[in-house]
């Protein structure tokens, strides 16, 4: 765990003896999906995502110094107003994790107080927004160890960690469009953390419009690392590797000529193998739904019988992410409520867009 050195913090200054920090980060959605993972949780192909804006976890870290030293992590984890024990296991592994990176980590008692804006068991993962929150929230207890850390060696820091917490969460902090996972394509792009796409986005792109169909809101039927693992012995992925970054170089150029067509193949595409990929692993599983595949054909209904240019992604689940242009809101909406909401659970959907990131409270 002594890789990438420059992460390590060298300082000795003296610690803080106490304080709070809160920030809010978002979730987001992959448009070239990150599916497969190498030890410790480097993507085996680069992934490239819409940063959302609505869909957040808010995160309060109370730190208090502790009066001696210790080499336990002491923390205590308050979700949604109740203590939320089911949740430590995975912090005290990222604790594990980083701690080569942050040193002070074992000096301090923690309290990680946190809550979603979006409905609990929605379906929607909230690793990514909860680690690189917390990720966030832990570079700024060190920026006021080390106060020369400039913002973006603060931010890249953060997305290293949060990597280690949830590799998706490196995507989140910020926005409108990252980048993970090295590719030559695009300068800058790195295996160990994500980078703001660095072209200019298309104004096609700008306020990019993001409705989350909830079609599903149970358990999730496979964890992700579950699903991570199921790309060992995959019989197809090697190619699954080769055409994520066939995509990547042209979703890079979509993004910069704004062209939305190429942009809906590409992304649907996408969706459509992410899905193949594990109906087509052993064990095997289906995470659409009969409403799902019910969504997907009305989208195609409906682009077909009109201009529009919206188009569909899907994550690990059930539930679809409709991906349209600001300019079309009144017609998606009439869409929706019209034809899609009957295949919503409860008939719930979650309105978002494209957002920029992390921010400090
Ligand atoms: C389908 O980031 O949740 O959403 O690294 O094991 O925490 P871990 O996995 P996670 O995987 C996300 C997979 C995905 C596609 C994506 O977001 O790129």
């Amino acid at each position: 765990m002594t890789d990438y050195p420059e992460f390590m913090l060298s300082t000795t200054r003296p610690l803080p003896d106490e304080g709070v920090i809160s920030c809010a980060s978002p979730s987001n959605i992959a448009l070239v999906k990150y599916w497969g993972k190498r030890p410790i949780q480097l993507p085996q192909n680069t992934s490239i995502s819409f940063t959302l804006d609505t869909c957040k976890t808010v995160t309060n870290l109370t730190f208090v110094k502790r009066d001696t030293a210790a080499d336990n992590f002491d923390f205590e984890l308050i979700f949604e107003g109740q203590p939320k024990p089911d949740f430590k296991p995975k912090i005290q592994d990222f604790f594990e994790r980083i701690a080569p990176y942050l040193p002070f980590l074992q000096q301090y008692t923690f309290t990680i107080e946190t809550h979603n804006t979006f409905p609990h068991s929605s379906g929607i993962a909230s690793s990514a927004s909860g680690m690189s929150a917390l990720a966030f929230c832990l570079m700024h207890l060190e920026k006021k160890i080390n106060p020369a850390i400039s913002d973006p060696e603060l931010i890249k820091k953060a997305s290293f960690l949060a990597r280690l917490g949830s590799g998706s969460a490196c995507r989140s902090l910020e926005g409108p469009v990252t980048v993970w996972g090295k590719h030559e394509a695009i300068p800058g792009s790195n295996d160990a953390f994500a980078i703001k796409f660095p072209e200019n986005l298309h104004q096609n792109f700008e306020h990019y419009q993001d409705t989350i169909l909830l079609i599903d809101k149970g358990e999730k039927q496979v964890s992700s690392t579950v699903g991570h693992d199921l790309m060992h012995d995959h019989p197809f992925a090697s190619k699954r590797f080769e055409q994520a970054s066939k995509n990547t170089k042209k979703l890079k150029n979509i993004l910069r000529s704004g062209d939305v067509d190429a942009f809906i193949e590409v992304v649907e595409s996408e969706a459509l193998t992410l899905h193949a990929m594990m109906m087509t692993s052993l064990p095997y599983f289906i995470l659409m739904k009969p409403n799902t595949l019910s969504v997907l054909q009305k989208i195609w209904e409906y682009r077909k019988n009109t201009d529009s240019k919206i188009c569909f992604t899907l994550d690990a689940g059930a539930n679809v992410h409709l991906l349209y242009p600001e300019v079309e809101k009144v017609q998606v909406s009439e869409f929706i409520n019209n034809e899609l909401v009957a295949y919503c659970q409860n008939g719930q959907y979650i309105c978002d867009k494209i957002g920029f990131g992390v921010k400090l409270l």
